[in-house]
């Protein structure tokens, strides 16, 4: 195997791991709003709420450093994949902007008396980690399509 062809198995790995990492906190914050309105821990939830950007902000890096460019370099004379990577970067911003509200809402919740009602933060949970899936998915399509 060649190094390019051993960096490119790497980063699949690491691809891997990141997606993992990231489908685990919607799992968790999925245990979240199906706990609602009354069952919530306290302490867990902090610690989810600490970790969505951690784990939001790891895999936009390495995406964005390691294997969009990846992608560029093996299809660069589609339009298709160029303008997809355009959407998943876009997609990162805008979920970035919403993981910071997420983080704070959850917070309120578990630590204040003025936190949202529990059907608005079921909905913003639900909102963030369903679009977060199906972002996972369509990047991951897109990867194994072009580096399969
Ligand atoms: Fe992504």
């Amino acid at each position: 195997m060649g190094f390019n062809a051993m960096a490119t198995t790497k980063t699949l790995l690491d691809f891997d791991r990141s997606n993992d990492e990231q489908s685990a906190l919607c799992d968790d914050l999925e245990r979240i709003a199906d706990a609602l309105p009354g069952h919530v821990d306290q302490a867990r939830t902090l610690k989810v709420a600490e970790r969505i950007s951690l784990v939001l902000g790891r895999a936009h890096d390495f995406e964005e450093n390691e294997v969009f460019p990846l992608l560029e370099a093996r299809a660069s004379e589609s339009s298709m994949v160029k303008s997809a990577l355009g959407r998943f970067r876009s997609e990162h911003e805008q979920d970035a902007y919403f993981a910071e509200e997420v983080r704070e809402a959850l917070i309120d919740f578990a630590t204040s008396e003025k936190a949202m009602a529990p059907d608005a933060l079921g909905y913003m949970l639900r909102g963030f980690f369903i679009s977060l899936r199906r972002h996972i998915a369509v990047e991951r399509e897109m990867v194994d399509l072009v580096l399969g």
